[in-house]
């Protein structure tokens, strides 16, 4: 993770209401303030469902508070009659910094494609959002191809197009891993981490695969982050299930001490 600033996310899935939303951030603000959190060590982000992010965005601003937010998904259109579906303009509007792009839940339950992951990937990036490109292989794929191959494919596809000077974070997340209480070893992040990088580097060169953050995600918890934020080409955690636990949340945030 040299010279990147590793990012913390919490992924909330369809967890907690708007309401419960308020609560947790200032819970969160209010916890990472009293550990003395240095925004400079590590960013912060949370993804909130869609009904959230108003009053996340409005707390957040009020407060001058140092997280960072996020959609969980975005349309590829721009809007239109497309019911149902949320336009990456709105949510620039609502100054989300990040849109999770590509979750292996929305492949699975919603039948996004690579296809589908690339267009709302170029969508994301064309409103100045920051897509979290997420990539996994199932324990299948595992079996049949090995840890890097379906990663390395999808990543692929969704950077198809894309400019060299586009923001993007990567996600690796084993499908396996998802909320399973297995998590991927260290050195199997790092060894697809690695992989995925070289990908970054062939199609948007040298600079984006310097600069771009590539996150674990799959039972991260506070007991295990560590070893994953000690790799190189980890630089940073996708958080379900952990973090919609303040405190949990708190002290992954917190790994280096
Ligand atoms: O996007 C994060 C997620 O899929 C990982 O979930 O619950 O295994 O941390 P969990």
């Amino acid at each position: 993770a040299v010279n990147r600033v590793p990012l913390l996310a919490g992924n909330w899935k369809m967890n907690l209401d708007h309401l419960q939303a308020i609560a947790f951030v200032q819970k969160l603000a209010w916890t990472l303030k009293d550990a003395s959190h240095d925004v400079e060590s590590a960013e912060v982000a949370v993804f909130p469902p869609f009904t959230d992010l108003r009053s996340v965005q409005t707390l957040i601003a009020a407060d001058k508070l140092p997280i960072a937010f996020g959609a969980q998904d975005v349309s590829m259109h721009d809007s239109g009659a497309y019911t149902g579906e949320i336009s990456g303009a709105f949510l620039s509007q609502l100054d989300c910094t990040y849109v999770i792009i590509g979750h292996s839940e929305r492949r699975t339950l919603h039948g996004e494609d690579d296809s589908v992951v690339a267009a709302k990937t170029a969508a994301a990036v064309k409103h100045g959002l920051v897509p979290v490109i997420c990539v996994g292989e199932t324990a299948e794929d595992l079996e049949k191809h090995g840890p890097s191959a379906v990663p390395v494919a999808q990543l692929r596809v969704a950077l198809d197009g894309l400019g060299a000077a586009a923001d993007i974070v990567v996600a690796y997340e084993p499908v396996w891993a998802i909320g399973s209480g297995q998590a991927a070893t260290p050195d199997q992040a790092e060894q697809v981490a690695a992989a995925l990088r070289s990908v970054i580097r062939e199609l948007l060169g040298e600079d984006a695969a310097a600069r771009t953050r590539i996150l674990y995600g799959g039972s991260v918890k506070s007991s295990n982050i560590a070893g994953f934020m000690r790799e190189p080409n980890v630089d940073g955690a996708l958080v379900g299930g952990a973090s919609l636990d303040v405190n949990e949340f708190a002290s992954i945030v917190r790994f280096q001490k």
